[in-house]
């Protein structure tokens, strides 16, 4: 039975009606609740959200706690750069006055498996986290390709499921590759640049590229569009047959180069010209576009990801100083939303399951 309405003693007169006053109120948290459950994808399976990635990494590429669900395999670096002042004429970022700027980085491989062999993919790859002198940071995740396979996210998701090893042989479907191939022909500059250039014999000796555009606002308040890469000093190799043979051929090469001394780059930033693409990864710019070495990328240490400082860095590209943005490429939110996820997950496992046995994966010689 209703109860009868009670009079409100502020206006006097108008009675509220109590148990509407409760419906209300979970109306709103239901609401709420609904809010979050469809930011989570829980109400929209169908939907391409960051949880429908994240779960295929993993059915992918199997279940290791504690790390990270793409690009599992790698090790933590130390280091800094230092900037010339060149890119100034560029971006008002206080990462490019004259001056030393300290930085955490991670070298990795593609791929959700900590134990795959590194000749598991023909790409490398840099993450850095600059520390700027102001309190700000610059992040960023670069791969050793100058292009990226697919342009949309719905393309990169399809390309996963592409990949899915076989139960049978433990390997993709070659015939389900060719087939996403066929039907995503963006993918072709891609798959033109890898056969071109074999896999570098090692970490020192690759370039590692931005890949995505980003906004650069310069102290007159001009904005262009840039796209950066690193390019090492070290001359490039290719990969030899002894090294296919080892499993982890990487980390050793590079903790062997280390005892020698540090290690470099070059940090070009390259400027588009009108009608340039600025939101599509699979698409390079003409070479004759304008250059400026914006100082060097000094590599002195290694330490592994299972307790280095890059371990609980979430290399988000989206995370740029004041001068830099996030251009439009729809990549880039894509990205910042799986890589927030995987960064959850595997710090709440972390911090869930301490014991979590964890294999080294640097180092360790197959
Ligand atoms: C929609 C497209 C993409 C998705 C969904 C995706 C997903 C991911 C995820 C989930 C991680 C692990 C992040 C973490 O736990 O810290 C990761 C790592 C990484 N990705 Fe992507 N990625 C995408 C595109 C790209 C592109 C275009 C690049 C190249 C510029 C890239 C480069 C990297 C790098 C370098 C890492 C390793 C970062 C590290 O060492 O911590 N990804 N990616």
């Amino acid at each position: 039975m209703t109860p009868p309405p009670v009079p409100n003693p502020r206006s006097g007169d108008q009675p509220i009606c109590v148990p509407c006053r409760l419906a209300a109120i979970g109306a709103a948290v239901l609401a709420l609740a609904a809010g979050f459950a469809y930011t989570a994808g829980w109400l929209t399976p169908a939907r391409l959200s960051a949880p429908r990635i994240i779960d295929t990494f993993e059915a992918v590429a199997g279940q290791h706690p504690g790390y990270r669900r793409n690009h599992a395999k790698g090790l933590c670096v130390e280091g800094y750069f230092d900037s010339k002042g060149n890119g100034a004429a560029l971006s008002h970022a206080a990462v490019f006055a004259p001056g030393r700027t300290p930085v955490s980085g991670r070298f990795a491989v593609p791929g959700g498996n900590p134990s795959a062999p590194d000749t598991s993919s023909p790409v490398r790859s840099l993450a850095l986290q600059f520390r700027l002198q102001d309190g700000e940071q610059w992040r960023t995740g670069m791969n050793s390709t100058p292009v990226f396979a697919v342009h949309t996210p719905a393309q990169f998701y399809q390309q996963l499921l592409a990949a899915k090893p076989d139960p049978a042989t433990g390997k993709p479907d070659p015939a389900k590759l060719k087939a996403f191939y066929a039907a995503n022909p963006e993918t072709l500059p891609f798959q033109r640049w890898v056969k071109a250039h074999p896999p570098s014999s090692s970490l020192a000796n690759a370039a590692y590229y931005s890949i995505n555009a980003f906004l650069f606002t310069d102290a007159h308040g001009t904005t262009r569009a840039v796209r950066w890469a690193v390019v090492p000093d070290t001359p490039y190799a290719p990969v030899s047959a002894a090294q296919q043979a080892e499993k982890n051929f990487l980390a050793a090469d590079l903790d062997e180069r280390l005892q020698h001394g540090p290690l470099r780059w070059h940090l070009l930033l390259s400027v588009a010209q009108p009608g340039d693409p600025i939101n599509d990864a699979t698409l390079q710019w003409p070479d004759d576009r304008q250059r400026v070495d914006a100082g060097t990328l000094v590599i002195e240490r290694t330490t592994s990801q299972e307790d280095g400082t890059c371990r609980d860095i979430n290399f988000d590209p989206t995370i740029v100083p004041a001068g830099i943005a996030p251009s439009d490429d729809p990549l880039l939110a894509a990205r910042s939303a799986a890589y927030a996820l995987s960064y959850k997950r595997r710090t709440r496992e972390e911090a869930l399951h301490p014991e979590i046995h964890r294999v080294q994966t640097t180092g360790e010689h197959s």
